[in-house]
């Protein structure tokens, strides 16, 4: 048993530092976790750098309530940040061991990212997706090494999600698969293995669920309120799923919904409502409105 286990995990000791791509939610929090559970230097590289600064202020006050509950120390807190840099350039990413892409979800985007990324990275280096949906063969062909490149499918949020999807491409190695499997648990992590199909196994349970509530609020099932309470409270949901919608992220949300029906059909057709919601551009929490506004008021802001 020992020796099938040696040979599920191989040692993370080589990486060092690890190159976090896009400082968005998942990027932020992917980053946060590197550094603080597996210790690793953590270099996150975003296009706008009002992004990279936001990143940092959100680990920040993340760190600073965990010192005010006495659940970390001012030491541990400096140590973290210590070892998180940011940049707006692919090309500082040159000497890392390990990267993880988490920039939005595009095919055009990540694969575009993994040709240039294949070019400043060292040959030896894994380069990981954090896509919820699109296939891992086809970002991984992209590059020249497609033996190491594979998906690494973290929950939102990330500092508080157990689970990491893990996804081996066609030509994905088991020294890479591994590897990747290790550092999921230096990142205190539990990890599931699924094949590279059409939103692997989260999603495609998820969003077909999620995209029904889209559709109940469409044709008047009942309200925003009482589609989410229903599910909550008759269904033992932790959240209702338009509230998760708007923290997944509605533009993230209608992405999945079409690599879903491009790979599978139209039973996994968005939902009108969705569409609509994406072009009004409200995409939830982070653009402070969707199902629900996540607006402070002004009378809040200096208190
Ligand atoms: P987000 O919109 O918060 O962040 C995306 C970031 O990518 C933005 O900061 C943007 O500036 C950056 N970006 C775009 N193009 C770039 C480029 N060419 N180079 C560098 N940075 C670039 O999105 P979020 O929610 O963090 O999602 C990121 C990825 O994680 C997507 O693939 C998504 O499907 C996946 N994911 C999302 C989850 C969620 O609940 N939101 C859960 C698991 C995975």
């Amino acid at each position: 048993a020992f020796k099938s286990l040696q040979r599920y995990y191989s040692t993370t000791q080589h990486i060092q530092t690890v190159g976090v791509i896009g400082g968005g939610q998942m990027g932020s929090g992917i980053a946060q976790v590197l550094s603080q559970a597996a210790k690793k230097n953590v270099i996150v590289v975003d296009l706008n750098k009002q992004v990279l600064e936001k990143s940092l202020a959100g680990i920040t006050s993340i760190l600073d309530k965990n010192v005010a509950k006495g659940k970390m120390s001012d030491l541990e807190k400096s140590d973290i940040l210590k070892r998180l840099s940011f940049s707006d350039s692919l090309k500082s990413l040159a000497n890392a061991d390990f990267v993880i892409e988490a920039v939005i979800e595009n095919a055009e985007i990540k694969c575009n990212i993994f040709k240039e990324l294949d070019q400043i990275v060292k040959k030896e280096a894994i380069l990981a997706t954090n896509t919820s949906s699109i296939s891992i063969t086809k970002i991984a062909a992209a590059t020249k090494r497609p033996q190491n490149v594979i998906g690494m499918h973290f929950m939102n949020p990330v500092p508080v999600m157990k689970l990491v999807e893990i996804i081996p491409g066609i030509s994905t190695s088991e020294e890479t698969q591994n590897i990747t499997n290790q550092l999921t648990k230096d990142m205190g992590k539990v990890h599931t293995v699924a094949r590279d199909t059409a939103g692997f196994i989260a999603n495609r349970l998820l969003m077909p669920y999620i995209n029904e509530a889209c559709q109940a609020v469409y044709e008047g099932l009942g309200t925003i309120e009482d589609i989410d309470t229903t599910m909550k409270l008759g269904c033992n949901m932790p959240m209702g799923p338009l509230t998760l919608a708007d923290f997944i992220g509605l533009d993230t949300c209608l992405s999945i919904m079409k690599v879903l029906q491009a790979e599978l059909g139209d039973k996994y057709k968005p939902s009108p409502l969705l569409i609509r919601y994406v072009e009004a551009g409200k995409f939830g929490k982070k653009s402070n409105e969707g199902f629900y506004s996540y607006f402070i008021p002004a009378s809040n802001t200096f208190k």
